[in-house]
């Protein structure tokens, strides 16, 4: 077991409905020891992959992206959300569809962080059934530039999201993966990774 996982173990709470909290260490008190662990992680499994910029989504991605932008030394671009969208400048719009929230928002990125030189790596919190990230995905694209891979804290395996990325092609790499997890039991199972 990898030290987020031992995490997971000690601090999450596995709430109804397929939640997972962990909001003690991660989404809202934030252990920046861990999050700089995480970063070196992600420098070593994106060791020979170029990286100019992290690109994420507020808000729990952006203190994690934060950490892994020391290790890659480039700079952080966070999406921001809206739901409607005030057009300042020229902006790349993605609109992506919340399951949790059961709504559509805009993903938006002013186009002069962007450009088609860019290899992109973009970082995120979690990953469930993957809208967000297919938004940040598709503005990478409209900007011409290159997707490097995506490093994902926790992703929940049972749900769609990384297989739908794993199956674009992309490197996508999570540092934990929950196979299962049971709100009445607290058990929580995570899938062997190399
Ligand atoms: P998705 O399609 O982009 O994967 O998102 P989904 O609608 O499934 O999830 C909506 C929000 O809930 C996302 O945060 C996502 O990170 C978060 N989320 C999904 N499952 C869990 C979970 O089990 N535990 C926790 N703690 N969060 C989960 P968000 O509202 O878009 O962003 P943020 O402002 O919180 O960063
Ligand atoms: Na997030
Ligand atoms: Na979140």
């Amino acid at each position: 077991m990898n030290f987020l996982e031992e995490r997971i173990l000690s601090d999450g709470i596995v709430k109804e409905g397929n939640v997972l909290k962990v909001d003690s260490f991660l989404n809202h008190q934030m252990d920046i020891g861990l999050f700089d662990q995480m970063g070196a992680e992600f420098k070593r499994r994106f060791a020979d992959t170029p990286v100019t910029k992290i690109l994420t989504i507020e808000a729990s991605g952006i203190g994690i992206a934060c950490l892994a932008a020391r290790h890659f030394q480039v700079p952080v671009i966070f999406a921001k959300k809206s739901k409607s969208i005030n057009l300042e400048g020229d902006m790349y719009v993605a609109e992506v569809e919340s399951f949790t929230h059961k709504c559509k928002n805009n993903v938006i990125v002013a186009q002069k962080f962007l450009n088609s030189q860019d290899h992109i790596l973009i970082i995120d919190d979690f990953l469930a059934n993957g809208c967000a990230l297919q938004g940040l995905i598709q503005i990478v694209q409209m900007a011409g530039a290159a997707v490097s891979g995506i490093g994902i804290a926790v992703e929940k395996g049972f749900q769609p999201g990384g297989q739908i990325i794993r199956n674009l092609g992309f490197q996508l790499e999570s540092l934990a993966i929950v196979e299962s997890m049971d709100a009445e039991t607290g058990v929580i199972t995570f899938r062997e990774q190399a």
